[in-house]
């Protein structure tokens, strides 16, 4: 599974120069999932090694995309981890740095139980991880154990994995 996704990126991703800043080189997966093959490799490779998984997040907005196709492979619900303002109250939230200024997740006080249960969160890149991060420790606060994070692609050079692990311990980081 994990060739097949491989190939599918390798074939498909658009790289777009010089988005969203001047000298940034974008991977758009966009035509990876749209494509029938892509999107059942890339959900089979992320659920990969990955066990004892009680429920699935989602992380606003790419993340959304992943998270139910891997939920129903794993056979678990999904939550959404929605960024601030898009949820009713009441709603648990986490501040968090980015390069410029500061964002806001957000998930439901209300009406999951999700003390004690193992979430996997699922995103489509993980950059610094910042986002991340920040949505693992919203889940933590509502008494959640995050078992493990599973992306597409690892952007090299960004610290992501390290973030994580200063930040969350030893928490495996999986991706395709
Ligand atoms: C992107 C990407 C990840 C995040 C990774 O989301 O989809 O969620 O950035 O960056 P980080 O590891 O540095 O935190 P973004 O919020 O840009 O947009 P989206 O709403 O389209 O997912
Ligand atoms: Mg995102």
């Amino acid at each position: 599974a994990l060739a097949r996704a491989r190939a599918a990126i390798a074939d498909r991703a658009r790289r777009v120069a010089d988005f969203p800043k001047p000298g940034i080189a974008f991977k758009d997966l966009t035509p990876v999932l749209a494509d029938p093959e892509g999107l059942s490799a890339i959900v089979t490779a992320l659920t990969h090694g990955c066990s004892r998984v009680d429920l699935v997040a989602g992380i606003d907005a790419r993340g959304f995309l992943l998270g139910g196709a891997v939920a129903r492979e794993l056979q678990v619900g999904v939550l959404a981890v929605r960024k601030g303002g898009k949820l009713p109250p009441p709603v648990i939230a986490i501040d968090y740095q980015l390069e410029y200024g500061t964002a806001r997740l957000e998930i439901p006080a209300d009406g999951i139980e999700l003390v004690g249960r193992r979430v996997l969160v699922v995103d489509d890149v993980l950059a610094t991880g910042g986002t991340s991060v920040a949505a693992a420790r919203l889940l933590e606060q509502a008494g959640a154990e995050v078992i493990g994070f599973a992306v597409i692609m690892e952007l090299a050079g960004l610290g992501g994995r390290e973030t994580i692990a200063a930040g969350l311990g030893d928490v495996p980081v999986h991706s395709v």
